[in-house]
Parts: structure tokens; C-alpha cells; sequence
């Protein structure tokens, strides 16, 4: 049987979990793909540090020139960031390398440009496991709601807050204890503050709303705001009152154009949205012929994450390339927006 030679930008969380799950996989993977996979290449920062994965130390570089001339057939971006990863990626696509990311946000501000370039070389870009962990909601919504009209998204779309807001209601926890706790469970973006003052939800809204109404508004125009400055004192008058709070994401359609919000909400506890604790996420949408669905499972993690990035590398390696609905960003009508969210 041949073999497909996978290139890994990044070997931290997810990175690990990739690993872990191609090589406890492995056989399922061969009899579907007929092939093998294989990791030949994973760029890090720092090649001395000690890993949570075993791997020949010939297959670590520092240097992205040797993942770009290797013999990749496809190359796995776990590493985050907008800078230097747009580069590489964009280098990639340009090569004819398959991509498949867990970075939304470098989807959210370079998506439309790398949509663009990867249709434009024929190669897959494939991104499930960067809107809600391990949830396939965006498969979901490219293939099996295309016919439905989807009048609104709302969901929690990311884990650490979640697990956050959760600890402090259940546990009575601190706010900088339980971050740090997130942060251990490999919850948390490498810079938490995407995490706690909105931006990582944000940035999967964006996406979200590409894939439900082929647009989505500039960064700039989501009304965002986190978690940060929530109190326990609130917390609790909340929970103490029959309500949770939660970080809750929403996309709407209004006569005037889509409207896209991050921002903490008061649920009654029986609702559906409060019911998602710890680090799990939902996704909350109405079709016209459907009518209402609610996905949920783990938004976070080492396991959900690469759940979503193998799936993704093993389907796409079964499919020929098919042009990607291309992205467009539209201005908003009436944009009531609390905080700027460019660079
Ligand atoms: P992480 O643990 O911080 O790992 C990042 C990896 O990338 C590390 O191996 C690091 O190298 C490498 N790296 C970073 N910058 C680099 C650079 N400039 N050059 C070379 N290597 C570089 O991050 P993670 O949690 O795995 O997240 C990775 C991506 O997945 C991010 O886009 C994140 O938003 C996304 N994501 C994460 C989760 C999650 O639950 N963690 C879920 C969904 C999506 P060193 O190891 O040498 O430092
Ligand atoms: N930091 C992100 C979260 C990781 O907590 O949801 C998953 O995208």
C-alpha cells in the first residue's frame, strides 16, 4: 500500500492529538484511504522541547523551507497566529499542497483572500476544526443545509469561557484559578485574552456566518464583548434568580443586512444554551424546512480538535477537488458596534 506524507505546522495541543489519533486510527485510516498515513514533517519553535508525542527527532524542524520542499502531499495547520502561518500557508496553496487548518483566525481575517488562492490552484482547504472543537457543524452546514433558508446561528462557540462561567457558578471558583485551569486542559488560545474578552468567538462566528449566508461582515463590525469583567457577585445574583450568563455568539439576518454579536446573555437555566457546560459549545439554528436543531459536544481540547482536523484530512483525501464557495465581507447597514475589533 502507498503511503500519504502528512507536513504539521505546530506540535503543541492539537498537534499532539493528531498524532495520537492517526497512530490509534491508523488502521481504520489505511482501509478507508488504501494508503498510509505518515508524518514526515512538524515545524516547531523550539526542537528541544520535550513533547507529548514520541517522534524521530529528523522529522522536527525550526525551519518552514524544509516543510515547503518536502515531499508533502498535504500539510495539517496547527500553530495559530496570522503571522508568520498566512505566509506559510499561502506558500503551500501555491505549491498545490492540500491544506487543512484549526486557525480561525487566520480564517477570519486572511479566509477570503486563502479561499480565494486555493480555488484558484485546485488544492482543499478544509477547516472544521476551527468553529466549535469537535462538532462537525460546518460539514453540516456546506452539504446538508444548502436548500434550507437558516434565518439565524446562535450558539457558545468557545470552551474556556464556557468552562469558566461554568466553574465559577458550580464551584464558587475564581476567575484567575479556573483560567488557569483551562489554560492546563489546553483549553485556552496561547494568548488567553482571544478567550476571555471575545475574540476567539468572534472569529468562529465570522466563519459560521461565510458558510450559512455566504458573507459575513468585517471584523471590525461585530458588536463583541467578553467575559473578563463579569464579577462572581453577578455570577451569582444570576444563578440566584433562575439564570445563567453565557457567552453567547449570534448571527442574524435584519431587512438591512446580516448582524453579528458576541456578548454575555441571561438565560433562563432550563434553556437549552444554559444547559451546555464546561468546555462544551452548541450551535442553536432554525431552518425553514427543518425547523429547529441544536448540535452540541466537546469545543476544546486536545481529543475533540483532532477529531475534527483527521476527519477533515481523511475525507478530503477521498473526494476531488470541488471549488469552495467563494467568501465575500459586506458592510453592515446600521452598525452599532461597542468595540473595534480590527488589528
Ligand atoms: P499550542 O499548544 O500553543 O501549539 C502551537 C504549536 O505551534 C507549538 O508546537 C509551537 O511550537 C508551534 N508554533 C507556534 N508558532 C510558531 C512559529 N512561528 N514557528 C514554528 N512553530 C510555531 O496551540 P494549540 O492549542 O495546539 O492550537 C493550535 C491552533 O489550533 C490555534 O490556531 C488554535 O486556535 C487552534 N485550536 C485550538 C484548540 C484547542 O482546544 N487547543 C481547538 C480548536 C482550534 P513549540 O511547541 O516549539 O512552542
Ligand atoms: N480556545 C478555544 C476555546 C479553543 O476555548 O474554545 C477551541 O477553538
Amino acid at each position: 500500500a502507498g503511503v500519504v506524507k502528512v507536513g504539521l505546522l505546530g506540535l503543541g495541543t492539537v498537534g499532539g492529538g493528531v498524532i495520537k489519533t492517526i497512530r490509534s486510527q491508523q488502521e481504520k485510516l489505511s482501509s478507508r484511504l488504501g494508503k498510509r498515513i505518515e508524518i514526515v514533517k512538524a515545524l516547531v519553535r523550539d526542537s528541544e522541547k520535550e513533547r507529548a508525542v514520541e517522534l524521530d527527532r529528523s522529522v522536527l524542524t525550526t525551519d518552514f523551507e524544509e516543510v515547503l520542499k518536502s515531499d508533502v502531499d498535504i500539510v495539517v495547520e496547527v500553530m495559530g497566529g496570522v503571522e508568520p502561518t498566512y505566509d506559510y500557508v499561502r506558500a503551500l496553496i501555491e505549491k498545490g499542497c492540500h491544506v487543512v487548518t484549526a486557525n480561525k483566525e487566520l480564517l477570519a481575517k486572511r479566509g477570503t483572500e486563502l479561499v480565494d488562492l486555493a480555488n484558484r490552484h485546485q488544492v482543499h482547504l478544509a477547516y472544521e476544526a476551527s468553529v466549535a472543537g469537535g462538532i462537525p457543524i460546518l460539514s453540516v452546514l456546506r452539504q446538508f443545509l444548502r436548500t434550507n433558508d437558516i434565518n439565524g446561528v446562535r450558539g457558545i462557540l468557545n470552551g474556556t469561557t464556557n468552562f469558566i462561567l461554568t466553574k465559577m457558578e458550580t464551584e464558587q471558583l475564581p476567575y484567575q484559578e479556573v483560567l488557569r485551569q483551562a489554560q492546563e486542559l489546553g483549553y485556552a488560545e496561547a494568548d488567553p485574552r482571544s478567550d476571555v474578552e471575545g475574540f476567539d468567538a468572534m472569529y468562529k462566528l465570522y466563519i459560521l456566518a461565510q458558510l450559512v449566508y455566504g458573507e459575513s461582515l468585517p471584523l471590525a463590525e461585530v458588536k463583541r464583548r467578553g467575559i473578563a469583567d463579569l464579577t462572581s457577585g453577578q455570577i451569582r445574583i444570576a444563578s440566584e434568580l433562575g439564570y445563567r450568563i453565557k457567552l453567547i455568539a449570534q448571527a442574524q439576518q435584519a431587512p438591512e443586512g446580516i448582524r453579528l454579536s458576541v456578548e454575555p446573555t441571561m438565560l433562563p437555566t432550563n434553556h437549552p444554551l444554559a444547559q451546555i457546560q464546561d468546555a462544551f459549545n452548541a450551535v442553536q439554528l432554525s431552518g425553514n424546512i427543518v425547523g429547529d436543531l441544536l448540535f452540541t459536544g466537546r469545543g476544546a481540547g486536545e481529543l475533540p480538535t483532532a477529531s475534527a482536523v483527521v476527519e477533515d484530512l481523511a475525507y478530503l483525501l477521498t473526494q476531488p477537488f470541488t471549488p469552495h464557495p467563494e467568501w465575500k465581507e459586506t458592510e453592515a447597514a446600521t452598525g452599532s458596534v461597542t468595540q473595534q475589533n480590527g488589528d
